[in-house]
């Protein structure tokens, strides 16, 4: 294993909100972000994707239809693969009204819109790259967006919480991630399994299914030294059970639940 900086066990656990909080507002929105906040959230979890002008921007699905009202908006453009809008065609979206109607016309915002209200409330962030291998570049183009805001690539002390992390079902572009933005601590998403956690000496975090792990998966990871925060940990129950096998945090729909699991922990 080659020696990487490693996480210190005193860091304090955390409970990350879900796409923003995303349990009370539409997920991957600024709403979301401001929700987060006001429901004790230190830590928000977003999506990115690439636009057809390579602009950056929050989504989870590949396609805009879940999630906006695309199909209205743009009768013909099927399948909706956010590759194929501009971000100009995207600002038209409403991004609300799916989730409930008091959230009218809310936009999907692009990463350096959701970095501005992260850093507004002082937010620290875990930023997904979804399915990176639809959009060559996408990691070189996140890491120069955040490179021209430099305070979001500073070390993070280990004694203060998780500022920026990166992760990734894609262990390649992680790892390619990783490279761009060596300061950067990186996560694994989903279940490395036990005989190839040595291939990842780069990585910080391993980020698994909550439904996949055990105490014995987490006393591992530890041994070998990488924190985990499983996802998407909605139960009040289950989020005891999780801390019980010794986990670092957690992701969360609703964080306002979890911040009080950990605080009673
Ligand atoms: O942060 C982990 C979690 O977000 C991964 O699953 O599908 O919600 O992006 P998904
Ligand atoms: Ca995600």
């Amino acid at each position: 294993r080659v020696a990487v900086e490693h996480p210190n066990p005193v860091r304090p656990l955390d409970a990350v909100a879900h796409r923003g909080a995303s349990a009370y507002a539409p997920e991957n929105t600024l709403a979301a972000i401001d929700e987060s906040a006001e429901r004790g959230a230190e830590t928000v979890e977003i999506d990115v994707q690439l636009t057809a002008d390579d602009e950056i921007v929050v989504m989870h699905d590949t396609t805009l239809a879940r999630t906006t009202d695309v199909e209205e908006r743009f009768p013909g453009r099927a399948p909706y693969d956010v590759a194929d809008f501009t971000m100009d065609e995207i600002r038209e979206l409403d991004a609300g009204s799916w989730f409930d109607s008091s959230f009218e016309d809310e936009p999907v915002p692009t990463l350096g819109e959701a970095l501005d209200r992260l850093e507004a409330h002082d937010l620290n962030l875990l930023l997904e790259l979804k399915e990176p291998a639809r959009y060559p570049g996408m990691a070189e183009l996140v890491a120069e967006e955040l490179t021209d805001r430099r305070h979001w690539l500073r070390h993070n002390p280990p004694w203060q919480p998780r500022h920026l992390v990166v992760q990734s079902f894609d262990w390649q572009v992680t790892e390619r991630s990783k490279e761009l933005m060596p300061s950067v601590p990186h996560a694994l998403l989903g279940r490395v399994p036990e005989d190839r956690l040595d291939e990842f000496g780069w990585a910080h975090l391993i980020n698994p299914n909550h439904n996949t792990i055990d105490a014995d998966y987490v006393d591992l990871l530890h041994e070998s030294g990488f924190e985990i925060m499983p996802y998407t940990v909605n139960d009040r129950d289950r989020m005891e059970e999780v801390l019980e096998m010794g986990v670092d945090g957690f992701i969360t729909n609703h964080p306002d639940v979890g911040r009080e699991a950990i605080d009673d922990f």
